[in-house]
């Protein structure tokens, strides 16, 4: 292992999800379990282009999944003009040249067979990024009290005072944290609907993050308003390579029942 390799362990991931040389169905009929056990990172996708159809109908599936409160603050911005694309090719560029740097620190023990298999798809998703068919961000309005919520003075004495001094403590303490994690679990729930239903249509797809080291850039060339996050940028496109199995830790080392 490098040093930049040494840190904490990855798990190890040793549990193949079918068998190897099972048969991969494909297809809006693929009974879905059989779907999720074989829906891989597919980075390595074809240049043809993708119905539009087919992109607003796997964009209506992620709109199916659930969000906090049913607020359904989501928005997707779909990029298949291919000047925009080269433009996002080179912020892309750039942000995986940052996470390659990084690799050895946030993957530790990155230097392994399967990882040297992954950089080898990143380095070709990065080169081949302007012919990516379809690009896909995942937005969420962010929330945080609003101007009206903090003016309202009386509102929020009184709602202070219903509290007590204990539970006000724990709501401040806890409200940070809990509005972002609120507006990431509300929409990834859409982005992971997005990806079967794209698979569901013989697409190959991968939920990225990392636009988060240029978010402001990416931000510029999408038009995302200021009050949204992009939380996911999701390329999309016939794959080059075939779905397969997972290969996942074996369930039994991660599922505890009734108590860790
Ligand atoms: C929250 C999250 C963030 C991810 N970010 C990236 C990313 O920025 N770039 C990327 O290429 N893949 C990203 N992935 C995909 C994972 O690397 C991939 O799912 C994982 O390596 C397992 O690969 P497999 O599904 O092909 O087995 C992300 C996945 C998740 C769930």
């Amino acid at each position: 292992m490098s040093e930049r390799g040494r840190g904490p362990q990855r798990a190890e991931a040793t549990e193949l999800s079918r068998p190897a040389d099972a048969a991969v169905p494909v297809g809006v009929d693929a009974p879905i379990l059989d779907v999720m056990a074989t829906m891989r990172a597919m980075r390595r996708l074809k240049p043809d282009p993708v119905p539009r159809e087919v992109l607003a109908e796997i964009v209506r599936a992620a709109t199916w999944a659930p969000s906090g409160s049913d607020a359904q603050h989501y928005g997707f911005v779909v990029v298949t003009d291919r000047g925009k694309m080269a433009e996002l090719a080179e912020l892309w560029r750039d942000v995986v040249e940052v996470y390659s740097e990084l690799m050895g620190t946030v993957v530790p023990g990155a230097d392994d067979d399967r990882h040297a298999r992954m950089a080898d798809a990143l380095r070709h998703q990065a080169e081949h990024f302007h012919e990516t068919p379809a690009l896909i961000a995942a937005c969420y309005q962010r929330s945080g009290p609003g101007l009206s919520t903090l003016a309202d003075v009386r509102g929020n004495v009184d709602l202070a005072r219903r509290l007590g001094p204990a539970r006000l403590r724990r709501l401040v303490a806890g409200a940070r944290t809990a509005g972002g994690l609120a507006e990431a679990s509300s929409i990834y729930p859409a982005v992971q609907n997005l990806l079967l239903a794209a698979r569901a249509h013989g697409l190959g797809a991968t939920l990225t993050i990392w636009h988060l080291f240029r978010e402001a850039d990416f931000r510029r060339v999408l038009g995302v308003p200021k009050d949204h996050g992009i939380y996911a940028l999701v390329p999309v496109g016939y794959p080059l390579g075939n779905f397969g199995p997972v290969r996942r830790r074996p369930v039994d080392e991660a599922l505890h029942w009734e108590q860790w």
